[in-house]
């Protein structure tokens, strides 16, 4: 007997078309590579052919066995995948998403951010500093006398670490961000305008208006020719981007040992009908150049030092500094 073997594979190819679903994949597969197929009647002819024959027709044999195994087992991947899908339980694209809520930085963080932006436009650079001090740092360098009563344990945290670079003498938690000037006055020389943002600790009760800790931002310029009127068209320009444009302030002479002169600025609030302060201020005392070993003939500084939260409290209104830190969603997602 023989065989068209072209025949035989146009025939798989076109009897493939009709194979769709489990069923007619399996009729196919027994029509050809059954027990009893077609391609299992081929070599069952093999006894009678003879030696040439026999290779030719085991060849052709195997060609189409392997095109039809191919075909079968492609479809069956298929057809598996398809009834898996189909035993899914059924997408609904209408449901509505679930939508996970994007958080933002805290109200702190945000004015932060904000207060340091308008000083790095007007040239400053933003400089870290330790919340851990030494007295020299956050006193004596700062012209603070050896008896000030904010050296008094009442009025500053000390750690109860020594100080190694002073025998005798405890750490302390950073009482304000200025001792963050002594740090930058002894690693750089002028000319230079820094913004130190960071936490500051005292020991006071908690109430409305006080916490044992809070934000400041201190700033310092120090260069050859400064004077007090580069500091109040500094710190105006930015109470008028901060708070508006149409905001009213004045300067109020005051005393800080690390400056002189020294001033404190007050902002009007409409809604109080009255001045509220808002940072100190002033040039920095020739003593504090003595004691990072600026010479004090050669330069001259100007230096501020504002509070985070009554900057945040006096913008958006909030009356209490406890809700800064009490972390409740309702008031923070306000911001
Ligand atoms: N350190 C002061 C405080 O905590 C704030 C301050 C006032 C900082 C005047 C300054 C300044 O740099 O010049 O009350």
């Amino acid at each position: 007997m023989s065989w068209d073997f072209k025949k035989i594979q146009e025939d798989i190819q076109e009897d493939f078309k009709s194979v769709v679903d489990e069923k007619t994949l399996e009729s196919f597969r027994i029509k050809y590579v059954g027990k009893k197929g077609l391609i299992s009647e081929i070599y069952a002819s093999f006894p009678s052919l003879s030696s040439d024959e026999k290779a030719m027709v085991g060849k052709g044999a195997n060609e189409l066995k392997s095109i039809a195994t191919k075909l079968i087992d492609e479809r069956s991947v298929l057809l598996q995948s398809k009834t898996a899908l189909s035993n899914r339980t059924s997408l609904d694209v209408t449901l509505p998403g679930v939508s996970r809520p994007i958080g933002h930085a805290h109200i702190l963080t945000q004015t932060i951010h904000e207060i340091c932006e308008i000083f790095e436009k007007l040239g400053f650079v933003i400089h870290d500093s330790p919340e851990i001090e030494t007295e020299f740092n956050n006193f004596t360098a700062l012209n603070i006398p050896v008896d000030h009563p904010s050296r008094d344990s009442f009025d500053t945290f000390y750690v109860d670490w020594p100080d190694q670079t002073n025998k005798g003498r405890k750490l302390l938690l950073r009482s304000q961000t200025s001792p963050g000037q002594i740090r930058v006055m002894q690693k750089y020389n002028p000319p230079f305008a820094v913004v130190i943002p960071g936490k500051v600790y005292r020991p006071d009760a908690v109430d409305a208006s006080h916490s044992f800790m809070f934000h400041q931002i201190e700033g310092l310029l120090v260069d050859e020719a400064v004077r007090f009127s580069d500091l109040k068209g500094l710190l105006s320009a930015f109470c008028q981007k901060f708070f508006g444009s149409d905001i009213r302030m004045r300067f109020r002479p005051h005393f800080f040992p690390f400056t002189e002169p020294s001033a404190e600025v007050d902002v009007f609030w409409k809604a109080k009908d009255s001045w509220l302060e808002i940072l100190g201020c002033g040039m920095v005392n020739p003593k504090v150049f003595d004691a990072v070993g600026y010479s004090k003939n050669k330069y001259r500084g100007l230096a501020f030092g504002l509070g985070v939260e009554r900057m945040a409290m006096l913008k958006y209104g909030i009356n209490d500094i406890r809700l800064f830190y009490e972390n409740d969603v309702r008031f923070l997602n306000q911001f």
